[in-house]
């Protein structure tokens, strides 16, 4: 039996247990989209400050902008404060949002001395009125993503999760990781097993998931869902990979043509959302990663970064594939 199944946040299902991590500045709503285009069954948006929105700034506003094409997808806000917690949750209601997430989790200096993020896992009093705050502004289910410990000392991830199932959130995501190493070393999957066997809520997993047999691992410990940060970042086919991994297809292959394929997609993307000149433009910053490979990559590199157009991209890469093939 797949171990790749719906996972239900509440009023939502998702077609599939996989989740897209928020991350800042990578998860914007074009990678959103490729990112469900490539298997995943719930994106999650890079974080959207309350406090930003309150004060009417305009690219935190941007920020909350969801597209047709990118359901489900979790807008995640973080805060200190249970007024803007909760104009930010309705505003992201309103803009489209499927689900909203409150961070407690980021070790984001700047963000931890405005007493939000991963500071709030040490003040559970504070952390419950805020998601109590967020979870009775909406009617869309509401999420946790904290950690399973600030340090290596005491483990937090069962009592946080108890504390957002108390409060009403729909499901906790724990990064199997202490603040205090921030995204490096090896998740730790027993603290998250003994999260999930304290609570009935789903608990999604996230930490180190870049493999079929890492997400087999999580949802063995109990975890309802997985979800995968940097994996995606150069692979947002990384869901698909694992899905087809799991039920028995062939191990998938990144041949240079698929990964051109790949990257017309994300600058399309790119190019539908900023417009033209900025999409292009913001495309360009990944072209090293994407187009290599093959004999004359470099040559090709250098033609592309040179491209102003949509359409001379298209042009470039259709020749490209065709003579790959
Ligand atoms: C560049 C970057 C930006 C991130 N931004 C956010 C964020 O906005 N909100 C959040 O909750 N976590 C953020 N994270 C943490 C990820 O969501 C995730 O918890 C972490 O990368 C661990 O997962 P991974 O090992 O699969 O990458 C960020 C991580 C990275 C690498």
């Amino acid at each position: 039996m797949s171990v790749i199944v719906p996972l239900k946040i509440g009023s939502v299902v998702c077609k599939n247990n996989l989740v897209l991590a928020p991350m800042a500045g990578i998860t914007d709503s074009p990678f959103r989209v490729l990112c469900l285009r490539g298997g995943a069954g719930l994106v999650c948006a890079e974080m959207v400050s309350a406090h930003a929105l309150h004060y009417g700034n305009a690219k935190s506003g941007r920020m909350l902008q969801v597209n047709s094409k990118e359901h489900p997808v979790s807008m995640q806000i973080f805060g200190a404060d249970e007024q803007t917690i909760r104009e930010a949750a309705q505003n992201a209601q309103r803009a489209g949002a499927d689900i909203i997430d409150l961070n407690a989790g980021c070790p984001v200096k700047k963000i931890n001395k405005a007493g939000a993020g991963c500071v709030l896992m040490k003040d559970e009093v504070k952390l419950g009125r805020l998601l109590e705050a967020a979870v009775k502004a909406v009617k869309i289910p509401v999420t946790l993503k904290t950690r399973i410990a600030l340090n290596h000392h005491e483990f937090l991830g069962a009592k946080l999760a108890k504390l957002a199932e108390n409060c009403g959130a729909a499901a906790v995501t724990l990064h199997a990781r202490a603040a205090v190493d921030v995204h490096s070393g090896e998740p730790n999957v027993e603290a998250l097993a003994n999260a999930c066997a304290a609570v009935k809520i789903p608990v999604i997993g996230n930490g180190g998931v870049t493999s079929a047999t890492r997400v087999k691992e999580f949802l063995a410990a109990g975890c309802s869902g997985v979800m995968i940060g940097r994996g995606a970042v150069g692979n947002p086919f990384i869901f698909q990979d694992i899905i087809d991994e799991l039920s028995g297809k062939n191990p998938p292959t990144h041949t240079p043509q698929k990964r051109l394929a790949i990257y017309q997609a994300l600058i399309e993307e790119n190019v539908a959302y900023y417009g033209e000149r900025i999409g292009v433009n913001r495309s360009r910053k990944t072209a090293g990663y994407w187009i290599g490979g093959f004999p004359n990559a470099a040559e090709v590199r250098g033609k592309f970064v040179r491209l102003d157009t949509l359409a001379e991209i298209q042009a470039l890469f259709a020749d490209v594939l065709n003579k790959l093939m």
